[in-house]
């Protein structure tokens, strides 16, 4: 609720319709304080693909996944992902405000891809609500012990046909590690995805604090002599001649060491493909990613493969080498052995980290309009 002094200071002279609108517009900070928790969720490369309008005592949220990955987001599978995250946030951050959420995923002629309407409860409170501030991707090793109390908090995350399931087991951990790292040494051997990933990198701390969309080079926790490597191989010709002598696959099993380095694995799974299915698999990755972070624990999205296999699966690209796309679709088909289930739409690695992330990713402030 709004504190009384915020509403005594509107004078006796203001006509009627200027007071209903300074009321409105203290209903309007509660709605951006909240909308403004949304907005930490996790979402591709931080490219933040919402905007929202607000009628009322509803909130509509639009996706805008031009602004995603145009190779990897097929069907615009990464950007509900995130708009689920997203959603959850918002119902979060609303119940530890005292206000209930319903949320419509249906589609409608508004073209929003959720509707959240907000309703009075008689009590606030939510106890994942700080952790939506604390939450953030960590790219450094982690432990591999983890209290298995914890585990037992993850039990039942679920949302409509979405679900989270755990991985401890070592070696499908290691399987899982391995076969993620196909995407890095494919976007190192194929111009067309070098372009992309290059592309979401930027060096420039100010662009970070602006809440600039892409990849700051401080979260991806390269050792400095790698961070000034990258420089270079942000040139296809000076990676393609290092690939003549293995760099590619020497770099994705560098990497495949560094993801063993886990203490566990979440999926989520999905037995649709809607994109309501994909908004409910971004809520429980939400969900579980803000119980990781209450427990103390880091966590990383490891998405790229799977979505790269998605693309490779759905197009001919000549651009991805053949013997390359048979190595993406096995991998996936590894992933999805090594979590005991099919339609694997999402994995984290969780555990306790060797270091705190050396930067945090911001977010620009939400667009938002209002409407009559
Ligand atoms: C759908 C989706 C896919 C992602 N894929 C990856 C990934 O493959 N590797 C990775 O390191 N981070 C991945 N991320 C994490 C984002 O890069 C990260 O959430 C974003 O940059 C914002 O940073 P933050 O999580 O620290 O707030 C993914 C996030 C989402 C929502």
């Amino acid at each position: 609720m709004e504190k009384l002094s915020e509403m005594l200071v509107v004078p006796n002279s203001v006509a009627r319709s200027d007071f209903h609108e300074i009321i409105r517009m203290i209903d309007r900070s509660r709605l951006e304080r909240i909308l403004h928790h949304g907005t930490k969720a996790p979402s591709g490369d931080n490219t933040q693909p919402w905007r929202f309008a607000v009628k009322g005592d509803t909130v509509y949220v639009y996706a805008l996944p031009e602004l995603d990955n145009p190779i990897l987001n097929i069907e615009a599978r990464g950007t509900m992902i995130a708009i689920g995250a997203l959603v959850e946030n918002i119902s979060i951050a609303a119940q530890e405000d005292g206000l209930d959420t319903a949320i419509d995923l249906s589609h409608g002629e508004d073209d929003a891809v959720a509707r959240v309407h907000f309703d009075e409860r008689d009590r606030s409170g939510h106890p994942l609500f700080h952790t939506i501030e604390k939450r953030h991707t960590n790219r450094n090793p982690y432990h591999q012990i983890i209290q298995p109390s914890f585990f037992e908090h993850l039990r039942d995350i679920h949302e409509g046909d979405a679900r989270a399931l755990l991985v401890t087991d070592r070696h499908a951990i290691e399987t899982i590690a391995h076969s993620s790292v196909l995407m890095e040494e494919a976007a190192l051997r194929t111009k067309k995805l070098h372009r992309s990933f290059f592309d979401s990198i930027f060096w420039d701390e100010n662009k970070n604090e602006n809440g600039e969309a892409g990849m700051y080079i401080k979260t991806m926790e390269l050792p400095p002599p790698v961070q000034l490597l990258f420089r270079a191989l942000n040139f296809w010709p000076v990676t393609a001649t290092l690939n003549r002598i293995g760099f590619a696959r020497g770099a994705a099993l560098g990497n495949s060491a560094l993801y063993a380095r886990t203490g566990a694995c979440i999926a989520v799974i999905l037995t649709g493909t809607t994109q309501e299915d994909f908004i409910n698999a971004g809520r429980c990755m939400e969900r579980a990613w803000l119980t990781t972070t209450a427990e103390g624990l880091a966590a990383q999205p490891l998405a790229g493969l799977l979505y790269l296999a998605e693309y490779v699966r759905r197009t001919n690209d000549p651009d991805i080498a053949s013997q390359l796309r048979k190595r993406i679709l096995a991998a996936q088909e590894s992933i999805e052995q090594a979590v005991g289930s099919k339609g694997v739409v999402m994995i984290l690695r969780i555990g306790l980290p060797h270091r705190p992330a050396s930067a945090r990713t911001k977010r620009r402030a939400p667009h938002i309009t209002y409407e009559q």
